[in-house]
């Protein structure tokens, strides 16, 4: 079952003391609970991949707590946070962020390894799913860049985490493909249960989720009129 998830009075400014700077999360508390598929929207600049950073522990906030299973994120230490980060978590970075020194199948490896659940069939599975079953030896430079999110998919899927975090997983894809990774999403979904925050600007994507939230001008707003 997933991991919840709860944000309180979170604020994120970019830019120095003395200098211009801009505030890209203001005051922003919200719950979701476990097991629940959301969508974060917004237009582009309006710090979707900054929130998903955020919870991920890869970037630091200015203030606000956030509470993953009613356990606050920010006293960790880095250790405790790699840990929760390596059994709980996946991610799907929006430039995919994969090892280009790891093929592949090492790529999607990885995560399993590093918590003790490697199965080489579970890999190969996995990569027939996403499409990429013959290209398990490539190396991510030899691939296109939908090829390479659809690995950055299974890596963050592969160890089943409690909490996926998914930056446009499908942005690069064309409509078909894209739509192939939601429907293997879905399916993961039912079986395991995680939370998934998923950030997108196709419609049709956010449909696969169970609600959406609209990020603007650093807080979430009632979404758009048609
Ligand atoms: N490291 C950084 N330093 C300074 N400003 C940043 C940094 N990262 C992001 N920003 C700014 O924060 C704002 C939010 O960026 P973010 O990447 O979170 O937007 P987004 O909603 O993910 O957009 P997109 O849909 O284009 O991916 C942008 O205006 C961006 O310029
Ligand atoms: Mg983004």
């Amino acid at each position: 079952m997933g991991l919840s998830l709860r944000c309180e009075n979170l604020e994120k400014t970019y830019g120095r003391a003395g200098g211009p700077t801009q505030s890209v999360l203001r005051n922003l508390s919200f719950t979701i609970e476990a097991g629940e598929w959301v969508v974060l929207m917004g237009d582009s600049g309006s710090g979707k991949s900054t929130l998903l950073n955020i919870l991920a522990g890869i970037d630091p906030f200015d203030s606000g707590e956030i509470l993953l299973d009613g356990r606050s994120w920010g006293p960790m230490n880095d250790e405790e946070k790699t840990l929760v980060r390596r059994h709980d978590m996946g991610f799907v970075f929006q430039n995919y962020n994969l090892f280009p020194f790891l093929s592949v199948y090492e790529n999607v490896a990885l995560p399993a390894r590093l918590v003790g659940k490697h199965d080489r069939q579970t890999v190969h599975s996995l990569l027939q799913e996403v499409g990429l079953g013959d290209k398990h030896a490539k190396f991510p430079s030899q691939l296109s860049g939908g090829e390479q999110q659809r690995v950055a998919v299974a890596r963050a899927l592969i160890h089943r985490p409690r909490l996926l975090l998914a930056d446009e997983p499908t942005g690069a894809l064309d409509h078909l493909t894209g739509r192939k990774i939601l429907e293997l999403m879905t399916l993961l979904h039912k079986e395991f249960r995680p939370t998934i925050v998923m950030s997108t600007h196709s419609l049709e994507a956010a449909r696969y989720g169970n609600r959406i939230l609209h990020l603007r001008d650093g807080q979430f707003v009632p979404p758009p009129g048609p």
